[in-house]
């Protein structure tokens, strides 16, 4: 990489950060379109966010990645929110141009999706109610699911986002019921989303939250988590005939959003994907 005085400044701030896999993603983004960028990590405690930003601006960051703890309080710096990024309440992207926020994690796991399906039309049962699923759903509805199951443990967690989901008016048909009823719901699937943690490293012996003889072959699995790589569902999901879509296509896709925002190009996936691959490889 080769840094000179005209070089635009783009990053993450979050804590921690050093595991992150987005500095080789993009720096692998801008080598290849030849851009004269460098995207670099910040650790930021949540006591100095607002210098942070303050900071970022003064210094003429161009634009910065927002990850755990941040991505709700930094909302409260941000000149403009981007309408569903405003709808989920957190934000993980920031433009310096005009100071506005989006949330890209769940334009992520869409793009991921609509790679082997779309999403239009289909009936979509995501299992978990936190902070992924919360960006994913809102965008499940944007981008014009029939109907929303959102299945969690604690049924109360779920109940309340998707009463928040068919308030935002991009969907009318959203339900919300136990993780324990999955099977009953898998029937009338057309995708099944996993935010939830089961299967993730070291715990990659977890049972499943939906096993293959409750699966049909035109059912869709997305597994949000991407360490390992096939987890329990999806292999399950093969077993079944099903259609894995695997966790590491979301990180990519929000990266690719994000880049988009800040360069205003369209994002070299291929390259992307492989810096990513490389870097989740050494882990
Ligand atoms: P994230 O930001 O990754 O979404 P989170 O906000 O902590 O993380 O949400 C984790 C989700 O996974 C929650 O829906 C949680 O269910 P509860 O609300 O009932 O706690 C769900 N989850 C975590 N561990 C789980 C497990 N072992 N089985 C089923 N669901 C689990």
């Amino acid at each position: 990489m080769n840094i000179k005085g005209s070089t635009n400044i783009v990053g993450l701030i979050g804590h921690p950060v050093e595991h992150s896999f987005s500095p080789p993603m993009h720096n692998a983004a801008f080598k290849q379109l030849n851009l004269d960028y460098a995207y670099v990590a910040f650790d930021v405690e949540p006591q100095n966010l607002k210098s942070a930003i303050e900071g970022a601006e003064s210094l003429g960051i161009r634009g910065l990645n927002v990850t755990i703890p941040h991505k709700i309080d930094v909302m409260e710096y941000l000149d403009d929110i981007d309408e569903v990024a405003g709808l989920i309440g957190a934000v993980n992207t920031i433009d310096f141009k005009d100071m506005k926020g989006y949330n890209t994690d769940g334009i992520g796991a869409v793009r991921a999706i609509e790679e082997v399906t779309s999403i239009k039309d289909k009936n979509v049962v995501v299992a978990g109610a936190g902070g992924a699923s919360r960006a994913i759903s809102f965008y499940i509805a944007k981008y014009g699911a029939k109907s929303l199951t959102i299945l969690n443990r604690n049924v109360e967690k779920a109940q309340k986002l998707a009463e928040d989901v068919l308030n935002s008016d991009l969907i009318s048909d959203v339900k919300a019921d136990s993780i324990s009823e999955i099977t009953s719901y898998l029937n009338h699937g057309d995708i099944l989303i996993n935010t939830t943690p089961v299967g993730m490293h070291p715990n990659i012996n977890d049972k499943p939250i939906a096993s293959a003889g409750n699966m049909h072959d035109d059912l869709v699995v997305f597994d949000a988590v991407y360490n390992p790589n096939e987890t329990v569902l999806l292999k399950e999901a093969i077993k079944a005939n099903a259609k894995p879509v695997y966790g590491i296509k979301m990180l990519l896709y929000q990266g690719a959003e994000s880049f988009k925002i800040w360069t205003g190009r369209e994002a070299p996936v291929d390259v992307m994907e492989e810096a990513l691959r490389k870097t989740i490889d050494l882990k």
